[in-house]
């Protein structure tokens, strides 16, 4: 998505910031001061509003279109464009704005209405930059993390080998017994989604069950092949569970910048109107 059409989409947005810079640099504000009002800030604002809404209106399309994504870029749309499309020009022109609307501005920033749309628009960049780094890195550290297995593949293994350790455990002290069916009933993978991205559960029954059959294990005891048989059982589990929390947190990675970039995109385009609006009540 970067670097799609040879770079067709970086270097309309280049150019367009190279523009802004030249214009910005020859440009000489009848009252001396750059800034929002002058003719100049008027075609800055005009056109940073203009990518604003663009942008949203690509990123709508873009997931009503995301439906998809099995096929995407190979069919085309009716009106011939393609996905890349819309994502490669949603990426390069969404961060032309921090030139283009920053010189707009003429760098006269204070606690109003007018700041509040422009730091909103820096957030809703920021979280889209973040939003292309967990793209580009975290599909390729799931499957490094799942090594030909999936998150279901991972949690029926835990539940066989659950029930590999009850049939052992029957014949074993009740404090064992008791400790590995709470890992069995109890273990947790994901959850909250607070639980989603910390990736791992600091209390979690089978870490505790594996603490305890460690323990036993070090004293002498009657049935020794059987702890050890046990405990290794216990390892493998927290091996699986630990991939399988890892797995659960890279997806809640991808979702979560989401989460900041749409709804603020919304309050963007409400605190852009009001904006716009305001300048023309006090003109
Ligand atoms: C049609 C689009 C736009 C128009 C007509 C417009 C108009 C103006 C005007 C007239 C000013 C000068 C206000 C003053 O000196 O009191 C101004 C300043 C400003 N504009 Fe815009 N603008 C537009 C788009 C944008 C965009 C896209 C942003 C960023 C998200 C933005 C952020 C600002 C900021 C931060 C200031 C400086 C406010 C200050 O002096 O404290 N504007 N704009
Ligand atoms: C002020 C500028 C921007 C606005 C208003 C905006 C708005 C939006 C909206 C409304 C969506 C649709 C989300 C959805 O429902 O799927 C979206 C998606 C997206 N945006 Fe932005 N965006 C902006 C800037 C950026 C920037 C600078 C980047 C990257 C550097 C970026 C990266 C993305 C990506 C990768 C998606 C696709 C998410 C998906 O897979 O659905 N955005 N954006």
């Amino acid at each position: 998505m970067l670097v799609y059409r040879n770079f067709r989409y970086f270097k309309w947005a280049a150019l367009l910031v190279l523009a802004s810079v030249i214009a910005y640099w020859l440009h000489q504000p009848f009252a001396g001061v750059p800034n929002g009002g002058t003719w100049l800030g008027y075609v800055l604002g005009t056109i940073g509003a203009g990518i604003i809404f663009w942008l949203t209106y690509l990123g709508i399309r873009k997931r009503r279109y995301g439906i998809h994504r099995e096929g995407a870029g190979k069919d085309k749309r009716k009106d011939g464009i393609k996905l890349e499309d819309w994502v490669s020009a949603h990426i390069y022109f969404g961060l032309s704005l921090i030139i283009v609307a920053t010189l707009h501005t003429g760098f006269q920033f204070g606690w109003n209405l007018h700041t509040l749309a422009y730091a909103l628009m820096i957030i809703v960049i920021v979280s889209g930059i973040f939003g292309v780094y967990a793209y580009i890195r975290y599909p390729q550290l799931m499957t490094e993390n799942r090594r030909g297995l999936t998150l279901n593949n991972m949690l029926a293994q835990v539940a066989d080998l659950d029930k590999e350790m009850r049939g052992i455990t029957m014949s074993m002290g009740e404090n064992i017994n008791a400790a590995v069916l709470r890992a069995a009933q109890e273990t947790r993978v994901g959850g909250s989604f607070g639980r989603m991205l910390a990736g791992q559960d600091a209390s979690c029954p089978t870490t505790a069950a594996r603490v305890l059959v460690e323990q036993v294990a070090h004293q002498p005891h009657d049935d020794e092949a059987a702890l050890r048989r046990l405990l290794s059982l216990l390892v493998r589990k927290e091996e699986l569970l630990r991939r399988a929390r890892r797995d659960v947190q890279f997806s809640a990675l991808m979702q979560i910048w989401l989460f900041v970039h749409v709804p603020l995109s919304f309050g963007l385009l409400a605190a852009l109107t009001a904006h716009i609006v305001s300048v023309f009540f006090y003109w």
